[in-house]
């Protein structure tokens, strides 16, 4: 075997045992490097008689050549390995959950997310939000209200009361949102277009009652409104609440002491199964109070009724979400049980806009 031979079968033998890129880079600068072995000879070249030239030429050349070409197809071989071996190695499992951030995991409770669907759609009305203190006097939750002292109507309001002051006045929690009429009132001139959503408090407990339980008031005050305003708006916000084209109201006449005439508003429904169902069904649940603003409320708010006239309305929060998500049990609103919560909560960033949808 001649000498280049025998260079070629120890280059080869060597790009063949190269295990990776690095290992394979000694091989080529070993032999075609500044002082590779092969580029040694093609340097000895010059010291050669021109006939020895003729024959050592086109083989060290060619030597040259076909290292080159081992050397481009094991570099080859090896990247495609390499890559095999990254890609084999950092494969990620796609059917793995998402890491529960606290936007995941947290829940909005169906009241927030209810009064912030029904404030959305009653500023779509031209209605703003007011907002009164849970602890009232008596003037505010009854006496403005056109309830008269020791009046029966007093009684059926189950009130929690504080122990008197040193002048013998009581605190209450307050009953019902209509105090915040009063406070509107008092404090801004017509036209008035108000929602005022909060807590409200009573001695009452049972499957749809809680001792503390949550109202929206509207007050609507100016010149001209009716009961034909009314109905609209009522008709108008169940449509759009329940998210319907139309909705079954039964206006039955009622008695409060502040509105005159008054009127109690029921909507269709089926109790039939375990669960409460909307638009359907032989059964009524009452959802709100309404009537045109008694003149004596009026009065007693600095208004003339000669010259202003109004409706107002009281709706229970928790019924309406109860009908509308199917909740058959008010208690469980306020048990703080957090499987509950991951049942009938809302996703934090789902925030309801009549445009956007208001229960997504
Ligand atoms: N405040 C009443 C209640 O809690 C509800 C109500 C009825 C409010 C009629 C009103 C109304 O504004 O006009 O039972």
């Amino acid at each position: 075997m001649s000498d280049i031979d025998s260079l070629e079968q120890t280059i080869l033998a060597a790009i063949d045992a190269a295990g990776d890129e690095a290992a394979l880079e000694a091989v080529r600068v070993g032999a075609l490097g500044k002082k590779g072995s092969i580029s040694e000879l093609l340097k000895s070249l010059g010291g050669m008689s021109p006939d020895e030239r003729k024959v050592m030429g086109p083989a060290i050349n060619g030597l040259r050549d076909r290292m080159g070409e081992a050397l481009l197809g094991r570099r080859r071989v090896l990247k495609d390995a390499a890559l095999a071996a990254r890609l084999a190695a950092e494969t990620a499992d796609i059917s793995l959950p998402l890491w529960p951030s606290p936007a995941n995991a947290g829940r909005i409770h169906p009241i927030s997310q209810v009064t912030d669907e029904l404030t959305a759609i009653f500023a779509d009305m031209g209605f703003s939000v007011a907002e009164g203190p849970d602890v009232e006097s008596d003037f505010y939750n009854f006496t403005a209200l056109n309830f008269p002292e020791g009046h029966p109507a007093r009684e059926m309001h189950d009130t929690f009361f504080f122990e008197p002051k040193a002048d013998g006045k009581r605190q209450l929690l307050r009953t019902h949102t209509s105090p915040v009429q009063v406070r509107t009132m008092l404090g801004e001139k017509p036209p008035i277009r108000i929602i005022a959503p909060g807590r409200t408090y009573r001695c009452d407990s049972d499957q749809t009652h809680t001792p503390m339980f949550h109202q929206v008031e509207g007050l609507v005050i100016d010149k001209s409104s009716t009961i034909g305003t009314l109905k609209w708006v009522l008709e108008e916000f169940c449509k759009a609440f329940f998210e319907v084209p139309n909705v079954e109201m039964r206006f039955r006449p009622s008695f409060f002491p502040f509105t005159e005439p008054s009127m109690e508003v029921d909507i269709r429904c089926d109790r039939s199964g375990p669960e409460i169902k909307f638009g359907e069904g032989d059964d009524w649940l009452e959802i709100l109070g309404c009537g045109m603003v008694h003149p004596n409320v009026l009065r007693n708010c600095g208004l003339d009724p000669d010259e202003y006239q109004g409706f107002a309305f009281g709706m229970g929060i928790d019924r309406i979400a109860m009908l509308k998500y199917g909740m058959p049990d008010l208690r469980a609103f306020f048990d703080a049980d957090v499987r509950w919560l991951k049942h009938y909560g809302f996703r934090p960033l789902d925030l309801p806009t009549l445009f956007g949808g208001l229960s997504v």
